[in-house]
């Protein structure tokens, strides 16, 4: 299982926090992005190489880390394919992926911490899509206004 996880120079703590948890899981992880605060990196060149492993197949999960999660969240669903979530708390975490089958988590550093990054982290891989009913909605995110 391959992961990808990207942050900007805001983002640095919980990217490596993020890396850690998910190879403790056994995930063969792939990281991008600076690797100190003074190195600045503008977050849309981070989410557009993260939004391309996952819409491509390469890898099936992401996650992104900015100081609040929006703009990486804003790139990366440019992709067709991607549905990322900027995950805030426990409730966004489980809903995310249970509802709408997010294939990469959005945090933002500043707004949450590094420490709930982790957290939160843990309930989103924790937590399986339900499927069902949500099934058809998460299918029509990539159709386009005005299709039937
Ligand atoms: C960087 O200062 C900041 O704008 C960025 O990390 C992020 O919050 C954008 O969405």
């Amino acid at each position: 299982m391959k992961a990808i996880v990207g942050s900007d120079h805001a983002g640095i703590n919980g990217r490596k926090n993020a890396t850690e948890v998910l190879r403790n899981r056994g995930w063969d992880v792939e990281e991008r992005g600076p690797a100190t605060e003074e190195e600045k990196a503008d977050y849309p060149d981070i989410a557009h190489q993260i939004a391309t492993a996952v819409t491509s197949g390469e890898a099936e999960l992401g996650v992104l880390v900015c100081g609040t999660g929006q703009g990486m969240a804003m790139t990366a669903n440019r992709y067709p394919g991607v549905r990322a979530a900027v995950i805030t708390d426990q409730f966004t975490a489980q809903m995310s992926r249970a509802h709408n089958d997010a294939n990469i988590a959005c945090f933002g550093e500043r707004v949450i911490g590094q420490e709930q990054i982790v957290t939160h982290l843990q309930t989103f891989l924790d937590t399986p899509f339900e499927g069902g009913r949500h099934q058809g909605r998460v299918g029509k995110i990539d159709k386009i206004v005005g299709e039937a």
